[in-house]
């Protein structure tokens, strides 16, 4: 837990930048968080929805204690380039991309850096984010990250060796989810004229948040399996569709990340 008010710089005025802006300036009325951008009328439009987010600019890197690089991977190396003349040398820098590998980083920047990924559940001030740590980086280094992070989620230390298995788990989990409840709405919404597809939504939130909830308070997977579906009822029958195809299907989908990650690593372009 880091109680000091931090400076907090983050470049780039896109999703992620625009999450991380909500969520930090909504969990900490102390630190100091501000955007700076190639977009200008994005940062601008960012600052006037967020209160408290200030203006940064290139020199404000002297005096942040984190920079969160919320730019795509392929802009990675120019703007570290940009800041590099700026950079204070305890600055941490902050990777949000397994598209750029921490061997790469130490190679542009003398600067401690640590890679953390967020997620679409900081929006709502939740979720679990991986942290690794990268060159440079002294474990006081990976705390202030941490420290940060936690102020609106719950960051996990992993080696670089599991970022992706963090990743797929903690994040592109996040939308994996959210794909099959369309689709299962969807199947149900073609099967009703009364009920609105608003209410459906509605249903199946509370379903999600009841899943996360039970299990983060202890309940296996099996016993939210068992006590939901009872032997020879309907909702058995109706999981055996998924049941007999989701666990070849899932091995093809970590392997479809890991192959994806693999190429990003080495062509940012591709
Ligand atoms: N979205 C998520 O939930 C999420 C989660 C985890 C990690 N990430 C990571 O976060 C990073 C940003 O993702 P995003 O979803 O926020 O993407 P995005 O919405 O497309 O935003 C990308 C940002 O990068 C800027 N940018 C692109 N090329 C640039 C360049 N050459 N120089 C300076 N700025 C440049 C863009 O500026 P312009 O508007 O001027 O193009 C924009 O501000 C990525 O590395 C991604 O892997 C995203």
């Amino acid at each position: 837990m880091i109680s000091r008010a931090l400076t907090i710089l983050i470049a780039g005025t896109g999703r992620l930048a625009a999450i991380l802006a909500k969520a930090a300036s909504r969990a900490s009325a102390s630190d100091t968080i501000a955007v700076v951008g190639r977009n200008r009328e994005a940062r601008d439009a960012l600052i006037a929805e967020v209160p408290g987010l200030r203006t940064g600019e290139l020199d404000w890197a002297s005096r942040a204690d984190l920079l969160i690089l919320a730019v795509s991977p392929q802009a990675y190396p120019d703007v570290l380039a940009a800041f590099a003349p700026h950079l204070a040398p305890k600055t941490v820098i902050v990777s949000v991309t397994n598209g750029v590998a921490l061997e790469t980083l130490g190679q542009w920047t003398a600067n401690p850096v640590v890679k953390a990924i967020p997620t679409t559940a900081q929006a709502v001030g939740c979720g679990a984010v991986p942290v690794v740590a990268g060159p440079a980086a002294t474990p006081a280094d990976i705390a202030l990250v941490k420290g940060w992070f936690s102020r609106f989620s719950q960051p996990f230390d992993v080696n670089e060796a599991d970022i992706r298995v963090a990743s797929n788990v903690a994040s592109s989990a996040i939308a994996v989810l959210a794909l099959f409840a369309r689709a299962f709405v969807s199947a149900n919404a073609a099967r009703t004229d009364t009920i609105s597809p608003a209410s459906l939504d509605i249903m199946i939130a509370e379903s999600l948040i009841a899943t996360g909830e039970l299990l983060r308070q202890g309940h296996s997977y099996e016993t939210i399996i068992h006590s939901t579906a009872t032997p020879l009822g309907v909702t058995e029958a109706l999981m055996r569709p998924l049941a007999e195809v989701a666990p070849e299907v899932c091995v093809r989908m970590v392997e479809a990340g890991f192959v994806r990650q693999s190429e990003l690593q080495s062509d940012p372009k591709s």
